[in-house]
């Protein structure tokens, strides 16, 4: 079949339609107007409209394609977890403007928790070479994806500690290696951590639990609900996480969060007194 023939069959979202032609293709997406005589090999064709069949089922593009391009660093996603978002760069952004000012010489440690696929501590990580960071996230499904986008981004501890809340039992030749990686801890919110750090980022569920029937079915039907549920009133993890806070920041720790498109910060004075 040449290209010329099956365009006509694609109904549902033309231009995304178009992005997985080309990508199957390996070829741009001016490709497929400049050369509507191109003959499609026939197994790329059984590729093309088996993934045209699942885009019919508002699967999002992302998963179809297996990646998506965050912070001009490319991740692999599946619905193991949530898609990166083009907002949550501002969330970086924020991390990484108030890391770059700070006037201490120590290396800073942040903790991103929730971390899904791992776009943010994968991104910090890459941004900032001092920086020793930690991943949390409840669910393992996501963290075998954050690991694995780690490893392709080279930013991954690969020696897991033995953690136990609140004690640390890294081995020595562990911490030397710490810095610049990442380690992922399964667990909930910021209890697996093992030592307190300065900088706590979140990308935390917001949406209230009955609106999510309501989103976009590409979001409702396809990204895993609990990166998506909030609770009742959509605050409930983000209480949780501040009231945990205290226990696992430091003296003058700081969090980045982001909640319902906004970002926000909340700085802890002294932790003592919270
Ligand atoms: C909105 S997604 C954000 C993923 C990623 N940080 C991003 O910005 O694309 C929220 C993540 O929080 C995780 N999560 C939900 N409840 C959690 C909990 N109690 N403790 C830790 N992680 C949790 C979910 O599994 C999901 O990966």
């Amino acid at each position: 079949m040449r290209i010329e023939q099956l365009l006509p069959y694609i109904t549902h979202d033309r231009v995304v339609s178009e992005i997985i032609l080309a990508d199957i293709l390996e070829k741009d997406r001016s490709f497929l107007f400049a050369h509507p005589e191109y003959k499609i090999p026939d197994p790329k064709l059984d590729k093309i409209k088996s993934r045209i069949e699942r885009m019919n089922n508002h699967e999002p593009l992302a998963y179809i394609l297996g990646y998506k391009e965050f912070y001009g660093l490319k991740f692999f996603v599946d619905k193991r977890v949530m898609i990166p978002r083009h907002d949550t760069e501002e969330l970086v952004d924020q991390v990484l403007n108030y890391v770059r000012s700070r006037i201490s010489t120590k290396p800073i440690k942040i903790c991103d928790v929730g971390t899904g696929g791992g776009c943010i501590a994968i991104t910090l990580a890459n941004k900032l070479p001092q920086a020793k960071i930690y991943a949390t996230d409840i669910s393992k499904k996501a963290l075998n994806v954050a690991k694995k986008n780690a490893k392709y981004h080279n930013v991954e501890n690969v020696v897991l500690p033995d953690v136990t809340p609140g004690i640390s039992t890294f081995s020595r030749s562990n911490k030397l290696s710490l810095e610049n990686k990442i380690t992922f801890l399964k667990g909930d919110l910021l209890n697996p951590l093992p030592e307190r750090v300065d900088v706590i980022v979140a990308n935390l569920p917001y949406i209230k639990t009955n609106k999510i029937d309501n989103l976009d079915p590409q979001i409702s039907e396809w990204e895993p609900r609990i990166s998506l549920d909030g609770g009742k009133d959509g605050k409930s993890l983000y209480n949780q996480l501040f009231s945990q806070a205290s226990y696992h920041l430091k003296t003058n720790g700081i969090i980045f969060y982001e909640i319902d498109g906004k970002i926000y910060t909340k700085t802890f004075k002294d932790l003592r007194d919270t």
